[in-house]
């Protein structure tokens, strides 16, 4: 054989690899309305920039009349590349081979490129279209599951591990996406579930179709396991892009620092309309947040999910910050369960990545009820302070308006070692609110009282001239400054660049306990 025909045979064989399940398999793909595993690359990726590894693996089983049944790199595509000039690592499942399932190679070729990933620092993206584990291989193929989970939980808090679900992804095969920091959902294609609607007809003759079971409104909006879902795979694997800009490589580095052309100091006047004077009326603090950072680009995470907290990414001159805030808009911006535990993983994740931490507070409490108490409030709100708590990252408050209770510990209070505390004048930073607190504190005065109406409104207004200010924690150092809401960009601003070089510790431990 020369030189020519061995060049010859690995292009064709690497023809035969990038073909996949073949040409049939690839039309039914794209009439299904999705896109292949490599077609999804490129679009994910710098163009030119993915290098392919293990494209000549093949499975070894023989069972089932598989030993006739041959793909070269079998059914997922991995390899490495850049994404916005920096580099990741990545597997693609390949639908068209044998359903995207997982086999004993496809999990050895996926832990290779985890492993390539961890031991390097770079992020981790796994396109998810699987029809789950290899049936024809059975336990074989259980164990790459469980190869792969153990380097999900191995992985975590060292590198960013990103899921995007872009076909079906059901049974075990959804805890590796589970572990991983972010999931994205193609609406309409990606569908996760752990029993699919077959089995729960069966099991308790309830009837749901794929979509509203494991569809991405489902997931996104109502069991809160998605952070993302996009009409388009080009539009979600694009903001996949944009997630990874915000972030660093890895838990060693810091965050990109991206030249800002927006003025650091600008003085946004908005700011002072904002905030209704009658407290009892709600605003958006999502127009608060897109006035104050870089170019009004404010990345949201989660949105469809306990809208009444709002995180999401964003930068500051340049630094990127991870932005938790109260949505005075929707429940009053309470804290319940959904949101304590949206706001919580958003916040380890920034701390073990890094990522400067900036409160924006406006929380009349926790919410009452028993739905509340029944589901466990108490250890779900305990998983929030938690995690403001144990946060070494920077962390920068800023109170815009009601900060009650229970909620003003837990929401970056200075108690929990937050760095900087802002607050602006039409805050009220208080026990609890004035009605309730009257009502306790006052009950014996106003019953008694010949109009105890008059007295209770006395003295609600006594209360609020009293204590619904910023002034009394401002006055006890609780509050570092009460600012102007125009300053705020500023304060962040020259906040974060004090804060840039800080170090803090936790005790040495094995790991802490958090209220799960
Ligand atoms: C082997 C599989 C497969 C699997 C699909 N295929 N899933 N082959 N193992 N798990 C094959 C099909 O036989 C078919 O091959 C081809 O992939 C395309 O599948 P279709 O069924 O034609 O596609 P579609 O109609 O789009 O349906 C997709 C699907 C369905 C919903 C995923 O295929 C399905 O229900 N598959 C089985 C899902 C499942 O039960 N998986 C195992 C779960 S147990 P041909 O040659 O006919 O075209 C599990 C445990 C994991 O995952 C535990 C981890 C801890």
């Amino acid at each position: 054989m020369t030189l020519q025909d061995k060049l010859d045979q690995l292009y064709k064989l690497r023809e035969e690899s990038k073909l996949g399940g073949g040409t049939r398999r690839i039309e039914q793909q794209h009439a299904r309305g999705k896109l292949t595993a490599r077609e999804r690359i490129q679009v994910l990726v710098d163009p030119g920039s993915f290098e392919e590894v293990d494209s000549f693996v093949t499975h070894r089983a023989t069972e089932f009349g598989l030993e006739t049944q041959q793909y070269p790199g079998d059914a997922v595509v991995t390899g490495f590349a850049k994404i916005g000039g920096r580099p990741v690592s990545l597997y693609s499942e390949d639908f068209t081979v044998f359903g995207g399932s997982l086999s004993e190679v496809v999990g050895e070729k996926i832990c290779k490129i985890m492993d390539l990933a961890v031991r390097n620092g770079t992020p981790i993206i796994g396109l998810k279209d699987s029809g789950g584990a290899r049936i024809q291989e059975g336990v074989l193929s259980l164990g790459g599951y469980g190869d792969i989970f153990l380097r999900n939980v191995m992985s975590s808090g060292v590198i960013p591990q990103i899921s995007v679900i872009m076909g079906p992804c059901a049974g075990g095969a959804v805890y590796s996406p589970a572990l991983t920091d972010f999931i994205f959902m193609v609406k309409g294609i990606g569908q996760m579930y752990i029993t699919g609607p077959d089995v729960i007809k069966a099991v308790t003759g309830e009837e749901v179709t794929h979509e509203e079971l494991g569809g991405a409104d489902s997931h996104s909006a109502r069991s809160g396991v998605a952070h993302f879902a996009f009409d388009s795979e080009e539009e979600c694997l694009s903001m996949v892009a944009k997630l990874l800009s915000f972030l660093p490589l890895s838990n060693m580095e810091d965050p990109p620092h991206k030249t800002s052309t927006d003025n650091p100091f600008r003085r946004d006047e908005e700011l002072l309309d904002i905030v209704p004077a009658d407290s009892n009326l709600a605003y958006d603090m999502r127009e608060v947040l897109n006035i104050l950072v870089d170019d009004h680009d404010f990345f949201e995470v989660h949105q469809n999910f306990a809208p009444n907290i709002i995180v999401g990414f964003a930068r500051f001159d340049g630094r990127s910050v991870g932005i938790v805030a109260q949505q005075p808009s929707y429940l009053a911006g309470v804290l319940d369960i959904d949101s304590s535990i949206k706001a919580a993983r958003f916040v380890r994740f920034c701390d073990a990545f890094n990522i400067p931490i900036v409160t924006f507070v406006d929380v009349p409490g926790f919410l009452p009820g028993t739905s509340q108490e029944y589901g466990g409030i108490i250890k779900h709100g305990a998983k929030l302070l938690y995690a403001y708590a144990e946060a070494t990252v920077p962390k920068i408050t800023i109170i815009t308006r009601k900060s009650y209770g229970g909620a003003y510990v837990v929401m970056g209070s200075k108690h929990l070692r937050s760095d900087i505390n802002y607050a602006w004048p039409t805050s009220e930073i208080a026990v609890m609110g004035p009605d309730g607190a009257v009502n306790i504190i006052h009950r014996e005065e106003i019953n008694s009282s010949d109009n105890p109406q008059e007295t209770r409104q006395r003295l609600i207004a006594e209360y609020i001239e009293k204590f619904a200010n910023p002034y009394v924690a401002a006055g006890r150092g609780y509050i570092d400054d009460v600012i102007d809401p125009r300053d705020t960009r500023t304060k962040i601003v020259r906040a974060l660049e004090m804060l840039e070089n800080k170090r803090d510790t936790n005790p040495p431990k094995k790991h802490g306990n958090i209220p799960l």
